[in-house]
Formats: C-alpha cells, sequence, structure tokens
C-alpha cells in the first residue's frame, strides 16, 4: 500500500472520523513511521481543541484482588494460586480517597476483580460514603460484568462513569483469550446497560495481546463507533509469569500510541488516558501517549502495601511517578511536554463543547 494513499486515508477519518472496516485494516498494518507523525498531529491537534492542554487526573484505588474469572492473560485470575489476595474495606477506601481529595484529585476510580465477597450492598455503602463525604467529586467504578439491576443500584448510590473494557469485538478472538464461560455478547450488552442508566462509560481493548491482528482492531474500531463510549482505555499486553500467556510476546508502545491517536481522531472529544500498562513497557510511554492526543493519566491512590498484590501484569509499576503521591513529578513531566495537569472533575465534554467554550475551531 502506498503512504500516499494511507496519508489519504488519515486526512478522511481527521474530517469524517470514520473508515470502512479495510481502511482501518490497510491503515494499522501498513503504517509507517511517516504515516503516525501524521495521525499524531492531527491527534494533537483535536485535543487541544476540545481540552486545550489540559490533562485530567484520576485517583486509582485498587479495592480487591479476588477474581472469580479465570481470563488467561490476567495476573489476578481466579487460576492463579500464587496471586496475592486482598480487599480494602469501605474505611480503607473512604481513607485513600481522603488522602487523594488532600491531593488535589476530584475523580476517584475503585477498580477490583469480580470479587463476590465485595458484596453488591457493600459496594453500594462504599460509594454512598463518598458521595456523601465528596459531593463535588465524580466517582467511577470498574468492577466488571453485573447484572443492570446492580449496575442501576451502585448508580443510584452516587457512581457517575463506569469503565468495562470490551477487551476485543471479535469473538473468536475474545474465545482465545478468555475460558468458556465468558461470552462476549453479555460483557457488550453490559456496556449498553451502562449507558442506557445514565452512567459515562469507558470501554477498551490490550494492544498486541496474543493471536490479534489487524482485522480484530479494525472491529475494535467499528464497535466503539456503533457504542460511542464516553472513554476508551487501551494499553500494550503485558504477560505475566504465572498466566497461560506468560511466554507470548508483550504488546508494543509504537502501535499502542499510533491506535490511541486513531481513536482521537474516530472521536475527537473522547476521554483517552495513557495507561499504566503503557507507562509500565516504556518509561516515557506516559509523554508519548499525551503526544499522540491522550488527556488522562491515573495516578495510583492504593494504600502502599497492597499495590505489589494487584499484579494483572508483570513489573506494573504503582510507586515513583505513577503514585499519586508523587503528583509533583508528573507535573513536571507533563510541563516539559507542555501540558498542564488540573484539579477537576474532568467531564466529558460534548460535541457542543466546541462552541460553549468559544474555543477555535480547527
Ligand atoms: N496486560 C495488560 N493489560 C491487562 N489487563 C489484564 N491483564 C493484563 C495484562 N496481562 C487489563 C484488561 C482489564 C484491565 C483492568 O487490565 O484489559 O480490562
Amino acid at each position: 500500500m502506498e503512504e500516499k494513499s494511507l496519508l489519504a486515508l488519515v486526512e478522511k477519518l481527521n474530517q469524517e472520523h470514520s473508515l470502512r472496516r479495510e481502511e482501518w485494516e490497510d491503515l494499522i498494518r501498513y503504517r509507517t513511521p511517516e504515516v503516525s507523525e501524521r495521525v499524531f498531529s492531527r491527534a494533537r491537534r483535536w485535543a487541544r481543541c476540545y481540552y486545550g492542554n489540559k490533562i485530567y487526573v484520576r485517583g486509582l484505588i485498587e479495592i480487591s484482588s479476588f477474581c472469580r474469572n479465570n481470563c488467561l492473560y490476567c495476573g489476578i485470575r481466579r487460576g492463579n494460586p500464587n496471586a496475592q489476595r486482598y480487599r480494602l474495606t469501605k474505611e480503607q477506601i473512604w481513607d485513600c480517597a481522603q488522602r487523594g481529595y488532600e491531593l488535589g484529585f476530584r475523580t476517584f476510580v475503585l477498580q477490583g476483580g469480580e470479587d463476590p465477597g465485595f458484596s453488591d450492598e457493600q459496594v453500594a455503602q462504599t460509594v454512598a460514603g463518598l458521595r456523601a463525604r465528596y459531593p463535588d467529586c465524580a466517582i467511577t467504578l470498574s468492577l466488571g460484568e453485573r447484572k443492570k439491576e446492580v449496575y442501576a443500584l451502585w448508580y443510584e448510590a452516587g457512581a457517575n462513569r463506569y469503565l468495562l473494557r470490551h477487551e476485543t469485538a471479535d469473538p473468536r478472538h475474545y474465545a482465545r483469550l478468555h475460558p468458556p464461560e465468558l461470552d462476549p455478547v453479555y460483557r457488550q450488552n453490559c456496556l449498553w446497560n451502562l449507558k442506557e442508566i445514565g452512567y459515562q462509560v469507558g470501554t477498551g481493548f490490550m494492544v498486541g495481546s496474543p493471536y490479534q491482528t489487524p482485522e480484530n482492531l479494525a472491529e475494535d474500531f467499528l464497535f466503539i463507533e456503533k457504542l460511542q463510549p464516553h472513554m476508551v482505555g487501551i494499553g500494550p499486553f503485558v504477560p505475566h509469569h504465572d498466566t497461560p500467556f506468560a511466554h507470548k510476546p508483550a504488546g508494543t508502545a509504537e502501535l499502542t500510541v499510533f491506535l490511541l491517536a486513531l481513536l482521537r481522531l474516530q472521536q475527537p472529544n473522547v476521554l483517552l488516558p495513557a495507561t499504566t500498562a503503557l507507562g509500565t513497557i516504556d518509561p516515557k510511554g506516559r509523554e508519548k501517549g499525551v503526544l499522540a492526543g491522550a488527556n488522562v493519566i491515573m495516578p495510583n491512590l492504593s494504600p502502599m502495601d497492597v499495590r505489589k498484590k494487584y499484579m494483572l501484569y508483570d513489573n506494573k509499576i504503582s510507586t515513583g511517578d505513577e503514585s499519586a503521591q508523587n503528583l509533583a513529578n508528573l507535573k513536571q513531566r507533563m510541563a516539559d511536554i507542555g501540558y498542564e495537569i488540573v484539579v477537576d472533575r474532568g467531564d466529558w465534554i460534548g460535541p457542543q463543547g466546541l462552541a460553549s467554550t468559544g474555543r477555535a475551531r480547527i
């Protein structure tokens, strides 16, 4: 495929925010450094148009490492007897949030495995406690697949947003990453339910997961176009030594940032995190993500003594600049590339945001 035709596809995506299946495949399969540079610069322009040079931060609290599922890639899968299990109490979670609030965080993300020991009611109480203490904050949950009633209960308790990666939109690929009892249609249906209830939703997938092809990724983009999520989280697959995928190669930062930039062109106002996994495989991953159009970073607010136990993959960073406690370093790193971390709920900006903020249309 000629570079000229690929650049034409980039311009089409930049203007129409949509491509046909084969076009996604071609862009991904035949990308060159020059094509990437073009995608990055267009992506940065869109991010700047909606969000200026602002980077939103979310405080990530990893509330439980117990999980009833057995996903082949994940370090906290049920079948890993070496995983260290913990479950935070409500009080511990509220304490974390308090520290986060003092550090300037106005969004808390409660993430955990699908832990039957943390009852639906307990989660609701935890959320209600946060809502009462921090009426000015957004509460995001990332607790896996649940019945619609449970999502509704948590929404009533005060949660505003929910993150649930679809993982891969191709059912055959899904079946190679998950045990047979996990159903991609059920999972996607959870996302539709969450939207219907009124949550701002985030979906996403791993980059370079075992057996992933450009065709699979094209399917992911088509699914995202249909779902119209408020946020899309993607990060490289990183092997975990105690899983069936221990010896599979990791995804690359190069493909991850390319796909981040394509997502920004597809949905110019989407919230796009430069994820922990990207920061794990590349020390400059966060910066590269932001320069490819990402506008969210989620530093770790979990209690120090449990951070090493929420090991989804090997060498997952949780201290250093990854730590919410070291926000100053992160601020400096962002300032070095011309961006500013803001203390804000960091809400999604609808398409009308362009006009209402008076920002110039590019
Ligand atoms: N490498 C990268 N990401 C992973 N996740 C789980 N295991 C891994 C891994 N080995 C991601 C999944 C999940 C999110 C919480 O973490 O996409 O949705």
